[in-house]
């Protein structure tokens, strides 16, 4: 696929010789304005090294260039030169390679198979799987699949909150108060109700605390019965979590969670030591990172116990040695930015130079119209409830607008399920958010509902025409551009040769809202030229290209989800 910014890049450079292709790169501006060109160039910066004003340098370019460049307009208005790119050029190229490299398309070698870790949701288990969870699972899900596209080998790892002395408590108070049925039937609702109810006893009780503790160390030494229970909290936990994972089409390569390291902390404690990194404070032990700004992380506790940056450590050294990663990627929320600052930063003490090739993508809180989440107070909302009501609430929507739609179970499950990915993955991930139902099944505005209802349509299009002129117009190299010149198509056609930037982008930044927010571009504008244009015409080499350009549309927006984890349904 020609790549027209760089071609303008090399022609700028050997006419100015003081600039470099990557330099002229740098410079070159993609207008808001359509009038102001495809690509525009401006001279400020040049102005200094040529010691000339910035417009006659832009004149200058611009008559020299309009000579050599094979575009159908260059000119020079004040300090920029504005390039307009023959249209039927870059339609006619991007339906083609779209029509080429179908689900492919937006995909590259960039990353020529290098290994890059996502951790993502994370969730700790006998705990609520609540709406908080879902950014950590969706995002780390997105960023698997575009890190893949990109051509990465990709390792997921659900590093499960399993270890720690709450489950001394967990154990204490199920054993209290508990009843095996009642884990089996709602395991995370039973286990959540016993360990409430540690910590109101607990203050009548305070030696409550000391029996929990000799329980936790019990558990470290793998005394059998506190193992079996453990492990059976465990296992019950994963099967709701499956539950919710299977709704949302999510795996995993790798469930190795904080338990998974308890028997690698020694070593990481006696490297930590020998190093001279370990420092005691009131009986436990801590590195100081007082020198960096980052306080103290405390590595372990006086009565011996072992904690989270512990385990966080000795999982990083171990994925280190197991996947010798390009780079691990950690999805947690920015609460726990400093944790993972001074993370890599004793990694980095520890002398491991890949402590760099670390890196957190935070995001911020999800709260509900009433407030923040607390499970404390009750108000927490649980990420399967969510998901199966915004299936439920989906079948009436489409029973309503569509009465005799068939297969409303599954496009209820797409669309439902699809509709809360999507609506999680719209904002810039570090923003602070409110869960909103009406703002996440709306079907008209900027939501996964209308992006999926677009690519229906545009299907729904390819069914009218038939299967002949459908089959016709998806052969590369078919479609005469000329007819596809309109100011409509090719503000579509540009919004899909921009999508493999886009997919790019979004892994650099860690940032799959940009996927989502250039998909809902690429489905207004789709609607417009649809609203706009007869598409289904007498003239069958205008039918042709038009439809060429609605299965390419088709197949970006059907792209584009993939990466989100969204599915596209051809009928809703
Ligand atoms: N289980 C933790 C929580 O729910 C998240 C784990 C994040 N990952 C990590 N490697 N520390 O808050």
């Amino acid at each position: 696929m020609k790549n027209y910014k760089e071609e303008i890049a090399k022609l700028i450079a050997a006419e100015v010789s003081e600039l470099s292709v990557e330099d002229a790169l740098g410079i070159i501006e993609v207008p808001q304005d359509q009038k102001m060109g495809d690509y525009a160039f401006p001279c400020f910066k040049l102005a200094r090294i040529l010691r000339k004003a910035p417009p006659l340098i832009a004149s200058g370019i611009a008559g020299s260039l309009a000579e050599k460049i094979d575009f159908a307009r260059v000119e020079a208005v004040n300090a920029y030169v504005n390039f307009f790119v023959k249209r039927e050029d870059l339609t006619g190229a991007i339906v083609n390679e779209i029509l080429t490299q179908k689900d492919a398309f937006g995909s590259s070698d960039l990353g020529g198979g290098k290994k890059v870790i996502v951790e993502f949701s994370s969730p700790n288990i006998a705990k609520p799987f609540h709406i908080g969870h879902i950014r950590s699972t969706v995002i780390g899900n997105s960023l698997h699949k575009i890190y893949k596209a990109l051509g990465y080998d990709v390792i997921r790892i659900n590093h499960l909150g399993d270890y720690g002395t709450q489950f001394g408590k967990m154990i204490c108070a199920y054993r209290k108060w508990g009843c095996r049925e009642d884990v089996e039937r709602e395991p995370i609702k039973s286990l959540l109700s016993y360990y409430t109810k540690f910590h109101v006893e607990v203050e009548e009780h305070p030696e409550l605390e000391d029996e929990a503790r000799a329980i936790f160390a019990k558990l470290e030494k793998g005394e059998p019965e506190e193992v079996a229970l453990w492990q059976w909290f465990r296992e019950e936990s994963l099967k709701e979590f499956s539950r919710v994972y299977k709704m949302l089409g999510i795996e995993f390569d790798s469930y190795n969670g904080e338990s998974f390291y308890s028997d690698k902390m020694p070593a990481i404690e006696q490297e930590l030591q020998e190093k001279g990194l370990l420092q005691e404070s009131q009986g436990a032990q801590i590195v100081d990172l007082e020198p960096y700004g980052l306080g103290a992380a405390l590595i372990k506790k006086s009565d011996g116990s072992s904690l989270y940056i512990t385990r966080d450590i000795a999982a990083a050294v171990y994925r280190k040695e197991t996947y010798d990663f390009y780079r691990n990627i950690y999805v947690v929320a920015s609460q726990q930015t400093l944790h993972f600052q001074q993370l890599f930063k004793i990694l980095e003490l520890m002398g491991r130079d890949w402590a760099y090739d670390d890196v957190h993508v935070p995001f911020g809180l999800v709260s509900l119209p009433e407030g923040t989440m607390s499970t404390r107070a009750g108000r927490v909302v649980f990420l399967e409830d969510v998901l199966k009501q915004a299936v439920e609430k989906t079948r009436g929507i489409i029973a309503e607008k569509n009465p005799e739609a068939e297969n409303v179970d599954e496009i209820a499950k797409q669309v439902g399920i699809g509709a809360v990915i999507f609506n999680e993955l719209s904002n810039n991930r570090i923003k602070d958010y409110v869960f909103d139902w009406d703002q996440v099944l709306n079907f008209d505005g900027e939501t996964g509902p209308y992006v999926q209802y677009t690519h229906a349509r545009a299907t729904s299009v390819l069914r009218k025409a038939g299967e002949e002129a459908s089959a016709k117009a998806a052969v590369p190299g078919a479609a005469d551009a000329s007819y596809l010149t309109s100011d409509n198509a090719y503000d579509l056609a540009k919004l899909l040769y921009a999508f493999p930037g886009v997919v790019e982008l979004a892994g650099e930044r860690y940032e799959p809202s940009l996927v989502t927010r250039h998909i809902v571009d690429i489905a207004q504008s789709f609607n417009k030229f649809y609203h706009d244009e007869h598409i289904i015409v007498e003239n069958e080499a205008e039918k042709n290209a038009k439809l060429a350009l609605v299965i390419a549309t088709r197949q970006s927006i059907k792209n584009g989800l993939a990466l989100l984890g969204v599915e596209a349904p051809d009928r809703m």
